[in-house]
């Protein structure tokens, strides 16, 4: 079974509790059972050397055993605690047990052995007879260095066990407490943390089953709220890039059936209605037209989706003869429509880092429109000139000019301001697209401005090649 996280959360809680109760509860009762026997035993050894100190004299004088068990009965009682008295050969000359007593028997026990050798001799043991744990104690006694005999004391140690038992079985039902305590906040604190990953989790689910219009409320500040946060972004991108997408391939299929219309009814007047050569010939003219219209349009298309791979391609180029070279090529076409071509172009210009050929295109782009909205006896300039890290190219012209509010969309992809007119003049709308698409992956800027009926200027900034040499390839 796999656990959430949750239920991974509230057992790694309750487990770690469980581990630290239980390392202080092992400290704590062996801490406790070492001060209890510490003090049991120093307090026997005090007894025992006061009940030594006492007998010395009996035992000096070889007693009558019935006196000297009186005494260790007196002792036992203030003592809580069974006593013998040994001579020095180990035999019980008197025994706080009157009854059953081990008086007159030999007390062949280690802790007597290293009593009568001069030392203390300690024994913690469990007595089956009385069923309890009990401490044995044996002490010399001593007089003028000789030792006499010795005392033997055994005291029950179940006061002391049975306060341990207690604060076991308290230790025990705190550890219950803790369990229920820990189990239910570690439930909530659990809950609380795996709640907006579950929103999270259902949120993606949903956008992989294709509902893009995904968003998540942010509640925390945290990890989780940044993750979320991000998760609202990513989305938000991706059902802007998916409307954006819908609408091109609606606009794309929007261009394409026109002219395939008008190709379609071509042919079937060609088809259908006897004509002579010069109508017929006039129609295949209308069709050429259009097979060339659908033509740019595959090839702008083309354009748009490859500037990517070729900008990668990029070189340190003189900036001048590139624009020159476009210019040349357009100046037939403006001769002919009755507009001048200007330039004002410095020769010092620095080198640019570009792909050569795409620049061409946004010139070529740039003049294309020009000469399609400028009258005749209107003229364009083409200007380049360096500015901080970057050199600006403007091409200015004396046409048409652009409506205030039509200025924001002229870069977008099928855009035109009049559309009747434009497609009269051979145009798809997308040759600015193509142009800002191509800048803004050089690193550039796209910018227009225009005056209605006095002329448009379009500029776009290109990035200096900083020292990299003429050839050198990216
Ligand atoms: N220099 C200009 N003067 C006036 N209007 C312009 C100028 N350049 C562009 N426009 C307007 O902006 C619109 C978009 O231009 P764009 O170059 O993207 O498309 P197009 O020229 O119509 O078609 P094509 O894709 O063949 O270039 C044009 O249709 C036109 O209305
Ligand atoms: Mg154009």
């Amino acid at each position: 079974m796999i656990l959430g996280i949750r239920n991974r959360l509230t057992l790694a809680f309750l487990l770690l509790s469980l581990m630290i109760l239980f390392v202080i509860s092992f400290i704590l009762l062996n801490l406790l059972e070492r001060y209890y026997l510490t003090h049991e035993e120093e307090s026997l050894e005090r007894s025992g050397f006061l009940a030594a100190e006492m007998m010395v004299t009996y035992l000096k004088e070889n007693a009558d055993p019935v006196t000297v068990s009186a005494l260790a009965e007196n002792f036992s009682r203030q003592l809580n605690a069974r006593v013998l008295v040994l001579n020095n050969e180990g035999t019980v000359v008197g025994d706080s047990v009157r009854v059953g007593g081990l008086l007159g028997s030999l007390l062949d026990r280690p802790e007597v052995t290293l009593a009568l050798s001069g030392d203390k001799g300690l024994n913690v043991q469990y007595s089956e007879l009385s069923e309890q744990w009990v401490m044995q104690m044996a002490v010399p006694v001593k007089s003028n260095g000789e030792i006499r005999g010795a005392i033997f004391l055994s005291s029950s140690l179940r006061h002391v066990y049975n306060t341990l038992e207690a604060v076991k079985s308290f230790l025990f039902f705190s550890t219950l407490a803790v369990i229920v305590l820990v189990g239910a906040t570690g439930v909530l604190l659990a809950e609380r943390l795996a709640r907006p990953i579950k929103v999270l989790i259902e949120a993606v689910h949903r956008m992989s089953e294709g509902d893009l219009e995904q968003q998540i409320k942010v509640s925390s500040k945290d990890e989780i709220g940044l993750l979320a946060e991000q998760f609202n972004l990513m989305a938000s991108r991706l059902a802007e890039m998916h409307q954006r997408q819908r609408r091109f391939v609606s606009d794309v299929s929007h261009e394409l059936r026109t002219p395939l219309t008008s190709l379609s009814l071509c042919v079937k007047t060609l088809k259908d209605y006897p004509m002579d050569p010069e109508e017929q010939r006039e129609f295949l003219e209308d069709m050429d037209q259009e097979i060339k219209r659908l033509a740019n349009l595959l090839e702008d298309l083309l354009a748009l989706t490859k500037t990517e791979e070729k900008i990668l391609r990029r070189k340190a180029v003189d900036l001048k003869p590139l624009l020159e070279e476009v210019m040349l090529r357009n100046m037939d076409r403006a001769q002919r429509q009755g507009i001048q071509l200007f330039k004002i172009i410095p020769d010092n210009l620095p080198q640019v880092l570009i792909n050569a050929e795409e620049i061409k295109r946004v010139l070529y782009n740039l003049l294309d429109n020009a000469i399609k909205y400028t009258p005749e006896g209107g003229w364009i300039q083409v200007e380049a000139r360096e500015e901080e890290k970057q050199i600006r190219v403007i091409v200015k012209d004396t046409g048409c000019g652009i409506p205030e509010e039509a200025l924001p969309h002229v870069f977008e992809r099928f855009y035109r301001v009049d559309k009747a007119r434009s497609r009269e003049l051979g145009g798809t709308g997308l040759g600015l697209a193509i142009c800002r698409e191509i800048i803004e992956k050089h690193g550039g800027m796209m910018e227009v401005s225009s005056t209605l009926g006095e002329g448009s200027a379009f500029s776009f900034t290109l990035p200096l090649a900083e020292g990299k040499g003429k050839a050198e390839e990216l």
